[in-house]
């Protein structure tokens, strides 16, 4: 039985003060539940912050980057020891946001996966189509050629200790979001693709969430689904109300 993981991931959003709260907030009121694994992402500035407010809860820490260097005159960049050390459990690798944004390729995520598996940190691959590759009949090749070229030279051992986030494009912070069987299709074929690398007993080990407009009315639905371990959740995440709701779904 795969255990579901609910990742709270906060983006550019809070600052300490408001992280401490929010987390303070959660802890309190959560004591302990642990039949769904939490994480919470927060920004780097904020990972001290609330490993600190984790220490005694079953939750964990994620980042929501980092670079595959280990050291050196990489201005700007945190390395993968750096995580480890502030006490991270995951890092987020390929977020749109970052292919988007700041110029992520499947081969820089597969850098970051290896980088992130040789200290210990396990990571949560983000792979998802935009609303033009879906609408072109482009999803399902699309999201293999993702999966595949973010596992490329990763030993099978490894596998059940990564998540992957399958987050179509156009339903993150949109308020679009998948409908729970599509997401499940799109789920099955990640893990189709998986079992085809790395066999079936594997693939079958290996945590797969949706994100993209999880909120409290909709996630019973996407964790009702056969495929769907779990949520990587923005901006609901970011209230100890709506965040509550979402982990007692
Ligand atoms: P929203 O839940 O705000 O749509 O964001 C989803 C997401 O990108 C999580 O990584």
């Amino acid at each position: 039985m795969r255990k579901p993981i609910i990742a709270g991931n906060w983006k550019m959003n809070k600052t300490i003060p408001e992280a401490k709260q929010l987390v303070s907030g959660l802890v309190s009121k959560l004591a302990g539940k642990s039949e769904v694994e939490i994480v919470f992402c927060p920004p780097f500035t904020a990972l001290s912050t609330v490993k600190d407010l984790l220490k005694g809860t079953p939750y964990g820490l994620g980042a929501q980057d980092l670079y595959w260097k280990e050291k050196g005159a990489f201005t700007g960049e945190v390395s993968p020891l750096m995580l480890k050390d502030v006490g991270c459990d995951y890092v987020i690798i390929g977020h749109s946001e970052r292919r988007q944004y700041f110029g992520e390729t499947d081969v820089t995520v597969n850098q970051k996966v290896k980088a992130a598996l040789a200290v210990g940190i396990k990571p949560i691959i983000c792979v998802g189509e935009t609303l033009a590759q879906r609408e072109a009949g482009e999803t399902d090749a699309l999201i293999k050629g993702q999966t595949e070229k973010a596992f490329e030279g990763i030993e099978v051992s490894a596998i059940p200790t990564i998540v992957i986030a399958y987050e179509p494009i156009w339903a993150i912070g949109t308020g679009k979001s998948s409908s729970a069987s599509d997401a499940n299709q799109v789920i099955g074929l990640i893990r189709n693709t998986v079992a085809k690398l790395y066999g079936k007993e594997t693939a079958e080990q290996m945590r797969i969430q949706y994100g993209g407009s999880v909120k409290p009315e909709n996630i019973k639905e996407y964790m009702s689904q056969p495929e769907i371990d779990g949520a990587l959740v923005g901006g609901a995440s970011l209230e100890i109300d709506s965040f509550l709701k979402l982990i007692h779904y």
